[in-house]
């Protein structure tokens, strides 16, 4: 370790890892070390306990029935959605809609918000880092309503600069869609800053926290965004849950976008009245047991301390770049001087499929592709990147045994 990156405080990686069991095992022979956090993190037993506890004793559907189970199910599910507001400071639970990931979140706004409201030539601004989730959904409803998809560009760091975002803004800009950190280059956006320039020219704004939310205090009262789209699976939580946060002003004028049970008050078959927030855009039995998992997931990142982790992370991500940077041949790609615990990086003469092949063998799990950010991989001139990303539970070591075996495949390419 360089004496200057020194541990954080009292935060005890080695306990915390202890604290996710799937972390213990073993890959073809070796200790797995995982470091592919970014794109679905692990889970502690504690949401595993509570995920179990709840299939094992309380379930029934919810908000439909009188009897105990469901009135238990109910009370598990709307206690979660509070856990959800107070963790990112919505100002109400009116504004949180669970859904089933970022995706989803997003689609709802394009679909909802955007198909009732855009107009031909009304711009839907972009930034040039977004993952896929945020971009061809404003492809569909540009298609769908005339609107045009403007792109604030980035620059070789990998940085969406405040300048360079304002000149894309313009008097058409209707919504701005962008991410709060990018999962493939680890760049925090000034998403603050971003917003009241919006704001002042009158447009609204969506941020796609996938990758924030669990790494970073998020202050949604603070922020003043409109709509923040988040996944539980990325924040130790389960897969298939998601929320998006909106203003209670704008949700109430929005159509619902999916229409089912649960989602209405009355219906014949000449009318339906709907229901009412947050319930008006939650059509269908949701993924109950997830909901109640991504609460025990915010017990156990409140335990830890969410600037907690923030220090560790940032803290490794020092410890990982210094260290990778020394290895002949790689290039960090995404260079910013905010980033998150997100490194992607090539190495000269080695196509990174092939690099997390051999890596794997070694027990390292490290993403490689294009991330689902194409237009970043195109930017930088790459077919795709490696990238390691680190979470709460990560490790000195788990950086030391990434150098090992990028050492490793060093030899076999070389
Ligand atoms: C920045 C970002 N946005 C959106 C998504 C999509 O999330 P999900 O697949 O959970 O809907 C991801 C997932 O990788 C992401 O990293």
């Amino acid at each position: 370790m360089n004496a200057n990156i020194k541990p954080v405080g009292t935060y005890d990686a080695e306990r915390v890892w202890r604290d996710f069991p799937i972390l213990r095992r073993e890959v073809h022979g070796r200790p797995l070390v995982f470091l592919d956090s970014a794109a679905s993190s692990q889970r502690p037993a504690s949401v595993v306990a509570a995920v179990d506890r709840y299939e094992t004793f309380h379930h029934a559907n919810v908000h439909r029935g009188v009897h105990q189970l469901s009135q238990e199910a109910t009370a598990l599910f709307e206690k979660a959605r509070e856990r959800v507001r107070g963790y990112v400071n919505a100002a109400s639970t009116r504004e949180v809609i669970f859904t089933r990931g970022t995706t989803e979140s997003i689609n709802l706004v394009a679909q909802s918000w955007g198909r009732s409201t855009l107009q031909p030539g009304d711009e839907i601004l972009l930034t040039a880092l977004e993952h896929h989730a945020n971009i061809v959904p404003w492809q569909f409803v540009a298609q769908q309503t005339g609107a045009v998809i403007k792109v604030a560009p980035m620059d070789r760091r990998g940085v969406v600069s405040i300048d360079a975002f304002g000149a894309a803004l313009s008097e058409r800009t209707k919504i701005v869609a962008c991410a709060h950190v990018s999962n493939a280059l680890g760049t925090v956006l000034p998403v603050r800053e971003i917003t009241r320039l919006a704001h002042a020219r009158g447009a609204l704004v969506l941020l796609d926290g996938a990758q924030a939310v669990p790494h970073q205090r998020v202050d949604l009262q603070a922020l003043e965004c409109d709509f923040y789209a988040f996944s539980a699976h990325k924040m130790y939580g389960s897969t298939g849950v998601g929320v998006l946060v909106g203003r209670e002003r704008l949700l109430e004028s929005m159509p619902p976008w999916q229409g089912g049970g649960d989602m209405i008050l009355t219906v014949s078959f000449e009318k339906t009245t709907f229901n009412a927030l947050p319930f008006k855009f939650e059509a269908g039995t949701p993924n109950i047991s997830g909901v109640i998992g991504l609460a025990a997931a915010i017990d156990y990142i409140e335990s830890l301390g969410i600037d907690a982790i923030h220090a560790h992370e940032q803290r490794l991500l020092a410890l990982a770049t210094q260290q990778l940077e020394r290895v002949p041949g790689l290039t960090i790609i995404g260079t910013a001087p905010d980033k998150a615990s997100v490194i992607s990086f090539t190495i000269d003469g080695v196509h990174p499929h092939d690099l997390g092949t051999i890596l794997d063998a070694e027990g390292v799990a490290v993403r490689t592709g294009h991330h689902c950010a194409m237009p970043v991989m195109e930017f930088f001139d790459v077919p795709a990147t490696a990238r390691a990303s680190f979470a709460c539970y990560s490790r000195d070591s788990d950086i030391d045994a990434l150098v090992a075996a990028l050492g490793k495949a060093r030899e076999v390419f070389s």
